[in-house]
């Protein structure tokens, strides 16, 4: 009966670890997010973001991209979640906002981290 146990417990170890997202997911740069967010990379290109050393990129904010980066998670916002995709609050970007010289964040400044939306 203790044996059931253990050999029941390794195996739910080993299909906790086998889970999609279990492991950190990789960074695939700006470039690979390029090709169907064309407007948001244009905007991020000309912002302050792309101008720093090193930059701060889309996976900075968004989360690393490798495995939420294709058609059919991204479709998906659940899934894409899921899958490490993160969409920031005011929060996150006080990680570096209201420290140094980076200005604090405020809901304008928030509005304009995609200049081409209409504020
Ligand atoms: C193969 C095409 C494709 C690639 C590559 C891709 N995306 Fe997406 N992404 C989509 C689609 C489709 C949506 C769904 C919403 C839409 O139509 O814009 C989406 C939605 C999003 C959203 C908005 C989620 C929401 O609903 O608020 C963010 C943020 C995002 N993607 C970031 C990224 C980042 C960062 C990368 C690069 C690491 C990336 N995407 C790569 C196709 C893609
Ligand atoms: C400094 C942080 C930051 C960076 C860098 C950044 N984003 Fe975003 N992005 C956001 C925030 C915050 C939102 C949500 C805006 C809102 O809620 O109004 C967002 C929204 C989006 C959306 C949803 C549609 C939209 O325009 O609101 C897409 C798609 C997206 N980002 C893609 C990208 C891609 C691709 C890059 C890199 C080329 C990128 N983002 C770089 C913070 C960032
Ligand atoms: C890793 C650090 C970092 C994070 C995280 C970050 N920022 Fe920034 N941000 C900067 C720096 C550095 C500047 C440039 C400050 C300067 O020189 O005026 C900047 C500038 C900006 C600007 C100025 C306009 C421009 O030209 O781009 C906006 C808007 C902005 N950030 C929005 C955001 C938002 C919204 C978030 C969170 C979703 C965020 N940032 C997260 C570092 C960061």
């Amino acid at each position: 009966m203790k044996r059931v146990m253990v050999v029941l417990l390794v195996a739910a170890v080993l299909a906790v670890l086998c889970l999609p997202g279990a492991f950190a997911a990789d960074r695939v740069g700006a470039d690979k997010c390029k090709m169907c967010h064309k407007v948001q990379f244009e905007s991020w290109s000309a912002s302050k973001h792309a101008a720093q050393t090193p930059k701060v990129e889309c996976e900075d904010c968004h989360g690393n991209g490798s495995d939420y980066k294709t058609m059919a998670v991204m479709k998906d916002l659940a899934a894409a979640k899921k899958a490490g995709l993160i969409i920031p609050t005011k929060a996150d970007c006080a990680k570096c906002h209201g420290k140094d010289k980076v200005p604090a964040m405020t809901d304008e400044l928030f509005g304009k981290v995609h200049a081409h939306k209409a504020k």
